[in-house]
């Protein structure tokens, strides 16, 4: 069975952006392969986190992936700082990653921008997001439009590691949705929705009440045109709005520009409205429930101790091909 491999940050709340880019792929994906989920809050820490708060954001990230309709008995759910491997191959592939390759990455440079003092984890990062995938030899990994150029670096270090120390790794290959790769910011249609976005209405949040969603929906900016068609060039926030609308119902673009031909965006903006609550309320009573239960602390138990057999093989193969004295 292929192995599937992916990781969400514990460092806020979770967006439909990440539900549609990322989690939802996850859902489709457990049923013909062998799946690790992963909360990734070392990577969190490469920008500051309060202590009580990622503690609350880890628990709520891994209750969302089973909320989302990830079952645990069959896919590993757990905690990257509960697989130590993950930071010690993190740091072998430091060492085989060029700084000017790090240079490169878009979102350093973005996260890094205009800041007087940047931490090394966060340039370092994509290393041992690389790390993450390899120590599973992940053979597809389902990530966002944004995480593109991570996962190529990621196949770059494997090949590099192959080429010197023989053939070793999987080749990873990114799984990006065609629709809802990048859905984008509420209040800017060039921007991607992100929930580290300072304005809230920018977003939805998985656990926004039904009214909220609403709210934000109807107050998404629109050009003043009247059409909904999809043009993402001319018309970048309506087409957002159809992705949205396209991902959450199943219905494909083109049915969607049918279906409100000649219509105004009010009566579309309501119907989307509704949409995403239906998608979001069965969701967030799970989630209510997850959490109520305390059944997150077994599930990541259980979910780490058998990723930990897998990355601790590869790390021992890692390390003894790069010349390791093996420990006894
Ligand atoms: P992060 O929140 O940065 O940990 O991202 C977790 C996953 O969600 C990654 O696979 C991202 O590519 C994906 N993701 C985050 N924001 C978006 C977005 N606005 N649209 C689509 N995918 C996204
Ligand atoms: N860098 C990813 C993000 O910000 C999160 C991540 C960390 C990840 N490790 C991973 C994604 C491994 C896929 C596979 O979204």
């Amino acid at each position: 069975m292929k192995k599937v491999m992916s990781g969400i940050q514990p460092s806020g709340s979770l967006t439909l952006g990440n539900y549609i880019g990322a989690l939802k792929n996850f859902v489709k994906l457990q049923d013909d392969h062998q799946c690790f989920f992963m909360v990734v809050d070392m990577h969190a820490i490469t920008v500051a986190q309060d202590p009580a708060a990622l503690r609350e954001q880890s628990e709520a990230v891994a209750a969302l992936f089973i909320a989302a309709g990830i079952d645990p008995v069959r896919s590993n759910v757990y905690m990257q700082s509960h697989v130590p491997q993950h930071a010690e191959l993190g740091w072998i592939m430091t060492t085989l990653t060029a700084m000017g390759e790090l240079e490169r990455m878009t979102q350093f440079k973005d996260k890094s921008s205009g800041k007087d003092s940047v931490g090394a984890g966060l340039f370092v990062y994509p290393s041992l997001m690389a790390a993450d995938i390899l120590v599973y030899n992940a053979d597809l990994v389902p990530v966002g439009e944004d995480q593109k150029q991570h996962l190529e670096l990621t196949r770059d270090l494997a090949g590099r590691f192959n080429n010197r120390f023989g053939e070793f790794f999987t080749i990873p290959e990114p799984y990006i949705p065609e629709v809802g790769a990048r859905i984008m910011s509420l209040d800017d249609g060039t921007k991607k929705m992100s929930k580290s976005s300072p304005n809230a209405g920018s977003y939805i949040a998985l656990l926004d009440s039904p009214d909220v969603i609403r709210k934000k929906i109807s107050r998404a900016t629109t050009d003043s045109g009247r059409e909904v068609i999809f043009d993402p060039a001319n018309k970048p926030e309506i087409s957002n709005l159809m992705s949205i609308y396209s991902e959450c119902s199943g219905m494909s673009l083109q049915q969607i520009a049918d279906r409100y031909e000649g219509q105004m965006y009010g009566g579309f903006k309501k119907d989307l409205g509704e949409v995403v609550v239906s998608t979001l309320e069965p969701l967030q009573q799970r989630y209510h429930e997850i959490r109520s239960s305390g059944a997150i602390t077994d599930i990541l138990a259980e979910g780490a101790e058998r990723a930990r057999i897998v990355a601790a093989e590869t790390l021992n193969g890692v390390k003894e091909r790069m010349g390791f004295l093996p420990a006894r």
